[in-house]
């Protein structure tokens, strides 16, 4: 079988590259010249642990491209996994390049191919692209599915080649049929498929990433009621995780979600739900309560600083939105770094991976080399992504070399009682003693 992908993103890209793993000829498509340049060169324009080695175990079985129509012409199964970012102005997903990509499938397919759907997309959407290609092909027969993804960035292989299900929504026997056939590889690991329709598919995956923005929310304010009266939201987490019905994961309190998913995600559930009548406050109310956590970070690290950051030095760890990855894409830093400026302070700034993508974005700051060297004479510390490189930090010589004895750990990595002998000004989130 032979599987064409419209799209090297994030998901794109994963998705073509184990598919190809699974056993299968797989051609990525792109129309940018150079991304498609170096993914023949054999370059991964993504930071991914795994990818690469990946990508050349299998390197005879994918071929990367920007000849749309000669990829899909030849294709038993094309996947459309291009962006729906956030539409400027109402927040419902920019659908525009899924709807251009269905207008080329179509002119350029053969007859009796299968269509599916990766992107994340509102429910009508593949319907909608049934009705776009039967429009540009009237005598071409096909099928549509919907096949939405649920791999996490940094995790993505283990989450693409292990998934805790696979969810499908298909139109007929042939779509279902030939999503069988691909996911076959997961039989062995009893990986559970779920067959629905297509809209129920398009709508899991919204229902799927709102749910766990909510449960951040949710544990975020558990963490500031903790502040308020002393508390430790770590106890309560494991308290409540422990019941199977709420489940252990998703319950870090941290400085509020971020990436290219929840917030696009959730920001177009509920603004589509909302259109098409039947509103989804708890999502709407998650959005906002993130949105307040995120604006309020700088003034949170100024009160830990005694109320002011003029003329400070505040060194930050992590810049990207989560560890693993490269991504910043609506990052807290992003918000934080550009206020704190504002409000005074001089920025050093680490991050394992994503100082170069972050570098034009942020003005001003001071990249360093190492964690050690951004704290360095520094007044302040805030830890705002929870690499490994910084759970082991020695504590004893960053307060040695910092100027000022603020420590801000914004994911709870260090237990209260590691920081307690080395005489920081120590913060986290939702532990007050
Ligand atoms: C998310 C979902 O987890 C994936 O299942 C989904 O496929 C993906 O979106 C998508 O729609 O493409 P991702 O954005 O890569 O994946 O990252 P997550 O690990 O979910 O983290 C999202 C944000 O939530 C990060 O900012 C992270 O720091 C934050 N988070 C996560 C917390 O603050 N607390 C937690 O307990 C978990």
């Amino acid at each position: 079988m032979r599987i064409t992908m419209i799209g090297t993103g994030y998901v794109g890209l994963v998705s073509g590259v184990c598919f190809s793993e699974f056993g299968f000829d797989v051609t990525c498509v792109d129309k940018d010249q150079a991304k498609i340049a170096a993914l023949q060169r054999g370059d991964v324009p993504i930071y991914e642990p795994g990818l690469s080695e990946l990508m050349v175990k299998n390197a005879g079985r994918l071929n990367f491209t920007t000849d749309l129509p000669g990829a899909v012409e030849n294709a038993d199964v094309i996947f459309i996994a291009v962006g729906t970012p956030t539409r400027r102005g109402d927040g419902e997903a920019d659908l525009s390049y899924v709807y251009a990509a269905a207008r080329e499938v179509g002119e350029a397919m053969r007859s009796g191919s299968v269509v599916v759907i990766k992107s994340t997309v509102v429910v009508g959407t593949c319907r909608e692209v049934r009705r776009i290609i039967e429009e540009t092909a009237p005598d071409k027969e096909f099928s549509i599915a919907s096949n939405p993804e649920f791999l996490r960035e940094g995790a993505a292989i283990e989450d693409f080649l292990r998934p805790d299900r696979v969810v499908v929504g298909v139109e007929d026997e042939r779509g279902e049929q030939i999503l069988k056939a691909l996911y076959r590889p997961l039989n062995l690991r009893q990986t559970p498929i779920v067959f629905t329709s297509l809209e129920n598919a398009e709508i899991t995956k919204y229902a799927a990433n709102a749910f766990l923005a909510m449960k951040i929310s949710f544990i975020n304010e558990i963490a500031d009621l903790c502040e308020t009266v002393g508390g430790n939201v770590q106890d309560i987490a494991r308290g409540i995780g422990l019941d199977n019905r709420i489940g252990p994961k998703f319950l870090h309190p941290g400085p509020g979600y971020g990436g290219s998913c929840f917030p696009k995600d959730t920001r177009a559930l509920a603004a589509t739900a909302r259109r098409l009548g039947s509103p989804i406050r708890l999502v709407e109310t998650t959005i906002a309560v993130n949105e307040e956590r995120i604006r309020a970070i700088p003034d949170w690290v100024i009160a830990a600083h005694g109320g002011s950051v003029e003329g400070k030095t505040i060194a930050v760890l992590g810049i990207a939105f989560k560890p693993n990855t490269d991504d910043i894409r609506e990052a807290p830093s992003l918000t934080a770094i550009p206020a704190l400026q504002a409000a005074g302070a001089t920025i050093r700034a680490h991050d394992p991976q994503a100082a170069e993508a972050a570098k034009p974005l942020l003005p001003g700051v001071t990249w360093c080399a190492s964690p050690y060297a951004a704290a360095e004479g520094a007044d302040g510390l805030v830890i705002m992504t929870e690499w490994n490189e910084y759970r082991a930090l020695n504590l004893a010589t960053l307060s040695r070399t910092m100027r000022g004895d603020v420590l801000i750990d914004l994911r709870n990595i260090y237990p209260p009682e590691e920081v307690a002998p080395h005489a920081f000004n120590y913060h986290s989130v939702g532990r007050k003693p």
